[in-house]
């Protein structure tokens, strides 16, 4: 089974999460693309979405479906969203789609996470995807060598704004064995924004696209 019927088979696995006449949220990148599409049969049962890109929101209004914003809910039911990587505590690297910030947030806000992802995902530790973290951009050369400092490589992805308007460093070459620490550590640094380690607040859980089915994983 392809990547991408992997990406299909688990975000239709998802439908049974939906919390009907609830809120839910809704998040970034290709597998979440097959989430929305599966979605539009469920229209009429789901109130609202909120969704953590533009991207997402324009698919989410195609399927039928009202983009509310946070502030206008009083939290979020269940939120499904896609990863770069997951290990088996459901702790993720996210950022790839550059949505990260907006992620968190929702993350945050919901009292259920399912990550959604193809069996490419499932690492036995977080790092070999670039770590991505969202900074102000004037801040942007200072918080890259306060990155090196904790040991990583930097990459500025040019010509990339996100949503908020600022800029994304990919941090290659970190060795990532204690996840909610180095979260925190780069949360401490002065003009970060947001840092794609989904580990203080990791999945609840993770529909993995295998070549035998969708596998459950719960946290
Ligand atoms: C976007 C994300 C995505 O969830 C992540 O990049 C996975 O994308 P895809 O479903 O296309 O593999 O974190 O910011």
């Amino acid at each position: 089974m392809s990547a991408d019927a992997q990406k299909r088979a688990v975000a239709e696995a998802a439908l049974r999460y939906v919390s009907r006449g609830e809120i839910l949220g809704v998040g970034t990148g290709s597998t979440v693309n097959h989430f929305i599409r599966a979605l539009a049969d469920l229209r009429e049962d789901i109130p609202g979405a909120v969704s953590s890109s533009e991207a997402s929101s324009a698919l989410l209004e195609e399927a039928g479906i009202p983009v509310v914003s946070l502030n206008e809910v009083n939290g979020i039911a269940v939120y499904v969203d896609g990863a770069d990587e997951a290990n088996n505590h459901l702790q993720l690297i996210k950022g790839g789609g550059g949505a990260l910030t907006r992620e968190k947030i929702i993350a945050a806000a919901s009292r259920q996470f399912v990550c959604i992802a193809d069996e490419s995902k499932l690492v036995g530790a977080l790092g070999g995807f670039p770590l991505p973290v969202e900074v102000i951009p004037m801040a942007r050369s200072y918080v890259a060598r306060e990155l090196i400092k904790l040991g990583g490589r930097p990459v500025y992805r040019q010509g990339v704004i996100t949503d908020n308007g600022n800029v994304i460093l990919d941090v290659h070459e970190l060795t990532i064995n204690e996840p909610i620490r180095l979260e925190q550590q780069i949360n401490n640094i002065a003009g970060v924004v947001c840092n794609g380690l989904f580990a203080m607040r990791p999945a609840d859980t993770l529909l993995l696209g295998t070549a035998e089915g969708v596998r459950t994983i719960q946290r």
